[in-house]
């Protein structure tokens, strides 16, 4: 590993010595029409192929409708020109809500994001073009031992202990595990709500009823294709519930110990809702492929040295989840919420408390590219988006154009960059660039805001609204490490 360095960069020819100078293996092409063209997706096709990565903004409505904020985001998103929009983290039950302005579908909130779409597509055509439609994909998401449903204290939902992450997320030895007749009787229910919900389709009139209500990932995958999203994501990253089943080694019964149970959950969700929705509707997944955490309690790493990948198990979950049926595959990595974000993210700089990584941006940008690629082998004509481009800034199409013209990925998706340079594909295929001064700088400082229990954004390219919230975000959360003292 080299030492970590910020992005210095002016011209393609640096980045290509740096390549050289730290012997990695990172494909630039110059000819980036790859990006331009359209790829499809299950029985549907997006008119190219940036993706927005799922990009939280802690900032929707008390009862999970879009505020004027997201609303704002998802417009932006939608004339940049993406070709899929892969939307935030959605709770499927406010207990599992990672926090109180958690986006939240629900049949009372149902028509709010169908008008949102609406607009959404029609701005994205008015500014990309008539035939322009963006796919957009719904994050289904319970976010476990990061749940917070209220307030500023974590309510854990955990599936094991973790002597290594218990300690940061509130949990003591006295915090019980999620029963497996938690996990049971809400896959039970996602198959008795499709069944209920294809007879509530056929006769119409009947409202929904107690039971539907409790079934809350068919619920909302279900109302997901009624009001125009193209599909949905069952959530399998970042060391949220789902994640965290796949590397629950240590716990007893049907959920975890062999890979066959610690992989129930997530196939079992998605086997109920490919049924419930049919073949038309695109069920993706966005999952960790490697956790970079000790064993017994992380996925897809060597038992002995957590920093190297085994693809046993990844690959074996990939082939699971193309069997179900799934259209779409996403692969992130680590865990956000841990002392190596760059995993999951490579930074220019660190949110507060977290240790410069002793590894340069590109090598983590590498390893997510190549986890990316063996993902996309493994799953075939499956499309798997890609990530962790934001830290190349103005380069990254270059980089992108490369890994889709080796069919390394069908998909160049950006996180942090869209929230930054939300016109970037735009910019791209219209002017053939990114403009510098309009590039994600890695700072962290959107992901401060999170970790501050802020509603987050670009404080850098977006510091209109942003730069005070970011501001006002460290402020409260000094006033309340300062009364926990
Ligand atoms: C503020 C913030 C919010 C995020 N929210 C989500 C989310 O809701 N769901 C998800 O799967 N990943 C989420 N991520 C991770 C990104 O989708 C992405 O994997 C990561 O930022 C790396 O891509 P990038 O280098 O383009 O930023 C979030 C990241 C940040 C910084
Ligand atoms: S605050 Fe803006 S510039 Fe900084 S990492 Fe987030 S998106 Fe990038």
């Amino acid at each position: 590993m080299a030492a970590h360095e910020k992005f210095n960069f002016k011209t393609l020819d640096d980045v290509r010595a740096k390549l050289k100078e730290l012997d990695v293996r990172m494909d630039l092409r110059e000819d980036l029409s790859p990006l331009a063209e359209p790829v499809r997706v299950g029985n549907k096709t997006a008119p190219n192929a940036f993706a927005v990565l799922p990009m939280e903004g802690c900032d929707s409505n008390t009862d999970g409708s879009p505020s004027e904020l997201v609303k704002r985001r998802y417009l932006r998103l939608a004339r940049g020109g993406y070709g899929l929009i892969w939307w935030e983290a959605n709770a499927v039950v406010p207990e599992g809500r990672a926090n109180f302005r958690q986006m939240m579908l629900t049949a009372c909130n149902r028509s709010q994001f169908g008008e949102l779409i609406r607009q959404a597509n029609a701005e994205a055509a008015d500014r990309n073009g008539s035939g322009h439609r963006p796919l957009h994909i719904l994050q289904l998401t319970h976010s476990g031992r990061y749940s917070r449903p209220e307030g500023h204290t974590g309510r854990p939902i955990i599936p094991q202990h973790d002597p290594i992450l218990d300690p940061r997320s509130n949990v003591t030895e006295d915090t019980p595990l999620v029963t497996d007749s938690y996990l049971d009787a809400l896959t039970e229910r996602y198959v008795q709500s499709a069944l209920l919900a294809q007879a509530v389709a056929r006769q119409s009139g009947l409202v929904w009823t107690e039971t539907l209500r409790r079934v809350r990932d068919v619920q909302s995958a279900l109302l997901a294709q009624e009001i125009g999203f193209d599909g949905v994501d069952v959530k399998a990253c970042h060391r949220y519930l789902v994640s965290e089943l796949l590397a629950s080694h240590t716990r007893e019964g049907k959920y975890g110990g062999s890979f066959e149970n610690r992989s129930r959950f997530l196939r079992q969700t998605v086997q109920a809702i490919r049924s419930a929705v049919g073949p038309d509707f695109i069920v993706a997944c966005r999952f960790n492929v490697f956790d970079a955490h000790p064993y017994p309690y992380g996925f897809g790493e060597d038992k002995d040295d957590f920093w190297k990948f085994d693809p046993t198990e990844p690959m074996e979950l990939v082939r699971m989840l193309c069997r179900e049926g799934v259209d779409l595959l996403s692969n992130s990595a680590g865990n956000p919420y841990y002392i190596y974000p760059q995993v999951t993210r490579p930074f220019d700089t660190s949110s507060m408390g977290i240790p410069t990584p002793d590894e340069h941006p590109l090598e983590s940008m590498v390893r997510l590219f190549d986890l990316t690629r063996q993902i996309q082998e493994a799953a075939g004509d499956v499309p798997v988006v890609g990530n962790g481009y934001s830290w190349l800034r103005q380069f990254l199409p270059y980089a992108g154009a490369a890994n889709l013209a080796a069919g390394k990925c069908r998909f160049v998706g950006l996180g942090r960059s869209s929230f930054a340079y939300p016109d970037a594909p735009y910019d791209v295929l219209n002017k053939g660039a990114m403009d510098p001064a309009k590039c994600c700088i890695a700072c962290s400082k959107c992901t401060q805001i999170m970790r501050d229990h802020g509603q987050t954004g670009c404080v850098i390219r977006d510091s209109r609204i942003y730069a005070q919230m970011y501001r006002e975000a460290r402020e409260d959360a000094s006033h309340r490490e300062h009364s926990f003292q």
